[in-house]
């Protein structure tokens, strides 16, 4: 049998079932971002327990329409300006996880840094889809649609809206929790489960 390098798309695929399991996870990652990005006010709302919509918004250092494009891809990450794995002093280092979230749903980023305009780009599941101008404040939000939507097999272990929707709420107490300092909203008007 022939070793073959498998094509990108397909290895964030399959790096994306070690970060993403369930809607908590990519939660989990995109308030860890917030966090890393010194923001002090994060919201947070899902739609049908995070399965049809996450949206992270944060007030953190936002970044410039370059960085954006880098962020979306693996292995690009601010938070190891040197090679040194013992001086991480933030939650993520690995670069994986807006690759990994965008291979296996509908990802938009937004995102500003103060006195300078907006940008934005959204993957569809790991296929550039556009980018342009955004109106934002200062900061970051990101848009998830349609998590695991092509992709069956996980979909198939989703549990209900409700439990997905309870699992979110655990994954952004135990981050608020840790960090007092910011304060994380999440947002349940529209968004309970049924
Ligand atoms: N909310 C945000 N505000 C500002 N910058 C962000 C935000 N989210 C992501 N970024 C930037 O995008 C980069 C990539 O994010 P990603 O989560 O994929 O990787 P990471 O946080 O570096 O590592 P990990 O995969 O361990 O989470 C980050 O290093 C950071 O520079
Ligand atoms: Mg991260």
């Amino acid at each position: 049998m022939q070793i073959r390098r498998l094509p990108e798309q397909l290895v964030n695929r399959i790096a994306a079932g070690e970060v993403v399991e369930r809607p908590a996870s990519a939660v989990k990652e995109l308030v860890e971002n917030a966090i890393d990005a010194g923001a002090t006010r994060i919201s947070i709302a899902l739609s049908a327990g995070g399965v049809d919509r996450i949206e992270v918004t944060d007030d953190g250092i936002g970044m410039a329409p370059d960085q954006i494009a880098l962020a979306l891809e693996r292995h690009a990450t601010s938070k190891l300006p040197g090679d040194d794995l013992d001086e991480v002093a933030t939650l993520g280092f690995r670069g994986e996880a807006l690759p990994s979230i965008a291979s296996v749903s509908r990802l938009r980023v937004e995102s500003r840094v103060r006195e300078a305009d907006g940008w934005a780009r959204t993957i569809d599941n790991g296929r550039l889809e556009g980018e342009g101008p955004a109106a934002l404040p200062p900061g970051t939000r990101i848009v998830v649609d349609q998590l695991f939507a092509r992709v069956p097999a996980r979909r198939k272990f989703l549990r209900s809206e409700r439990s997905e929707f309870a699992a979110c709420v655990d994954v952004v107490k135990r981050l608020a929790m840790a960090r007092p300092d910011s304060a994380s909203l999440p947002q349940s008007s529209e968004h309970q489960p049924r």
